[in-house]
C-alpha cells in the first residue's frame, strides 16, 4: 500500500503547528514568564529557540523527509546500523509515554471545559475555594478516568481516519479555531480595566532574575514546546514530499508556536492583573488563579468556556501528534493496517495513563523520590528521554548521516532561498554540529540535578 503524505506542505504546517502548540504554550509558558522575571525570560527563551529549538526541529523533520519512514526506520536507514534503529525506537517509546500522561492531564482540561459549561467555576470568592474545588475533582478516580478515556477517544477517532483525512483535516479545523478563540481572549483581556498592566509586566526586563537555572528552564521549554525528541517531528516530516521546501515548511510552525505562547501570556496576564491577582502563582495559575478571576469579572462564565476550549484544542492536537509515531511504526515496520494500529495505540495509551489518572487519588500515596506516579512519568519523559531523543536526532544529522549530506538534503526544494541567503546554511551547519548538541547536554545535566 502506498504510504500517505500531506496533501501539500500547508497540511504539514497546520499539523506540526497543532502539535507544537499545546499545554506548554498556554499553561506553562505564562507561568514560567510570571515567575522568572517577565520580559527577561522572554529574551532568553527566544535565544533558546534560535539556537536549539529550531535547529533540532528542522533536523528531525529532515530525517523523516529524507527517507519517508517512521523514526525507527528512518534512524536505522540514515544511521546505517540497527543500534540507530533502537535509538529511533526509544524516541517512539518516549512519545508513547508522553501520550499516556499528557492525556491524563488533558483530562483535567476537558473536565474543566465541561465544568465551565455547567457553570461550576465562576462563583469562587477566594483562591482557597477554587483550590478546594480543584482538589475535590482530582480526588475523584472516576472523574479522572472518564475524562482520560473521553479525551483519548476523541483523539483516537481523529487518528483513525489517517494522515490526510484525520490528522490534516482535524488540524486544519482545530488550529484556526484555536487562534480565533485566543484572539477573542486577548482582546477581552486588554479591554478590561488595568488589563494593559499585563503587557507592561510582560515586557519589563529585569536581568537580575536570569540565573543559569532559568536559562536551562528556557532551553527545556523551547524543546518541549516544539514537540522534539520523541519521534513526532520525524514522523510528521516523513509525510512531506521530498521536494517540499523544508525552510518554508518549518519556519511558519516555529512562528505560529511562538505567537501562541505570547498571546496566551498576554491574555492570561491582562486578565490576572485586571482582577488584581499575582502573576507568579506557578502551575496553579490555570486551575486556582484563573477560576477566581472568572468569578470576579463580568462575562466570566463565557470567558471561562472560551479559555478551556482553547486549552482543550491545543492539548488535543498535541496528543494526536504524540500518538502518531507509534502508529506509523506499527504500519511501516510491521505491516499493520492503520485502523488496527490506531486502536491498539489508543488502548495502550489509555492503559498506561491509568496509573497517572489515579495518581492524585487512589494511588496518591505511591511516591518515588518524592514524586507521584504522574510526576515520575512526566520527569522521565520530559527531563530525561526527550533531551536524549533530541540529542540522537541532532548527532545523527550533524555527525553520522553527515553534515554535507544533511545540508544537501535541506537544499531539495529550498535551492533558491539558500542561494540567496547563504548564511542560512552556515547557521544550520554550526547548530547541527556544535551549538545544539552542546546545549542539549547542558539541558540533560541540569535535568539530572547536576547544577543543583
Ligand atoms: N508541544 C506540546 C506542548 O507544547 C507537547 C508535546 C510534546 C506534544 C510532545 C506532543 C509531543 O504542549
Amino acid at each position: 500500500m502506498k504510504r500517505e503524505t500531506w496533501t501539500s506542505k500547508v497540511g504539514f504546517i497546520f499539523a506540526a503547528a497543532g502539535s507544537a502548540v499545546g499545554l506548554a504554550n498556554i499553561w506553562r509558558f505564562p507561568y514560567l514568564v510570571g515567575s522568572n522575571g517577565g520580559g527577561a525570560f522572554i529574551v532568553v527563551y527566544l535565544l533558546c529557540l534560535l539556537l536549539i529549538g529550531f535547529p533540532v526541529f528542522v533536523s528531525e523533520a529532515l530525517i523523516g523527509r529524507a527517507v519517508q519512514r517512521n523514526p525507527a526506520g528512518a534512524f536505522r536507514m540514515l544511521g546505517g546500523t540497527r543500534y540507530w534503529g533502537w535509538a529511533g525506537i526509544l524516541t517512539i517509546i518516549t512519545g508513547f509515554i508522553v501520550s499516556a500522561f499528557y492525556s491524563s492531564v488533558a483530562a483535567w482540561i476537558l473536565g474543566y471545559l465541561v465544568e465551565s459549561v455547567l457553570g461550576n467555576i465562576h462563583h469562587f470568592a477566594s483562591s482557597e475555594e477554587a483550590a478546594l474545588h480543584y482538589a475535590s475533582l482530582l480526588a475523584h478516580p472516576y472523574w479522572n478516568l472518564s475524562y482520560h478515556f473521553l479525551f483519548l477517544a476523541i483523539c483516537t477517532s481523529i487518528l483513525y481516519f489517517g494522515v490526510q483525512h484525520g490528522i490534516e483535516r482535524g488540524n486544519k479545523f482545530m488550529v484556526p479555531l484555536l487562534y480565533i478563540v485566543l484572539i477573542i481572549l486577548v482582546i477581552q483581556g486588554l479591554s478590561m480595566p488595568k488589563g494593559w498592566e499585563g503587557i507592561t509586566f510582560l515586557f519589563s526586563v529585569d536581568w537580575k532574575q536570569i540565573t543559569p537555572f532559568v536559562v536551562l528552564t528556557a532551553l527545556g521549554q523551547a524543546f518541549f514546546t516544539l514537540s522534539l525528541g520523541q519521534g513526532t517531528m520525524v514522523t510528521y516530516g516523513s509525510y512531506l514530499r521530498t521536494d517540499d521546501n523544508m525552510l518554508s515548511s518549518c519556519f511558519p510552525v516555529a512562528v505560529m508556536d511562538t505567537v501562541v505562547s505570547f498571546f496566551a501570556a498576554i491574555a492570561v496576564f491582562s486578565i490576572v492583573f485586571s482582577a488584581g491577582m499575582e502573576p507568579n502563582a506557578g502551575p496553579s495559575l490555570l486551575f486556582r488563579t484563573l477560576p477566581v478571576v472568572f468569578s470576579s469579572i463580568s462575562a466570566g462564565y463565557l470567558i471561562a468556556i472560551f479559555f478551556f476550549l482553547l486549552v482543550f484544542l491545543a492539548a488535543a492536537t498535541s496528543q494526536i501528534s504524540a500518538m502518531e509515531p507509534t502508529i506509523a511504526y506499527l504500519i511501516d515496520e510491521h505491516g499493520w493496517k492503520r485502523h488496527v494500529a490506531t486502536l491498539t495505540c489508543g488502548c495502550g495509551s489509555f492503559l498506561l495513563g491509568i496509573p497517572c489518572a489515579l495518581s492524585t487519588n487512589l494511588l496518591k500515596d505511591y511516591l518515588f523520590f518524592n514524586k507521584n506516579i504522574l510526576e515520575i512519568f512526566d520527569f522521565t519523559a520530559t527531563a530525561l528521554l526527550i533531551p536524549l531523543g533530541g540529542f540522537f536526532a541532532i548527532i545523527l544529522t550533524g555527525w553520522v548521516w553527515g553534515i554535507g549530506h544533511a545540508i544537501a538534503n535541506l537544499r531539495h526544494g529550498a535551492e533558491e532561498t539558500l542561494d540567496r541567503y547563504p548564511i542560512i546554511a552556515v547557521y544550520f551547519r554550526v547548530c547541527f554540529r556544535y551549538i545544539s548538541p552542546i546545549l542539549i547536554i547542558f539541558v540533560f545535566l541540569n535535568a539530572i540535578g547536576l547544577f543543583g
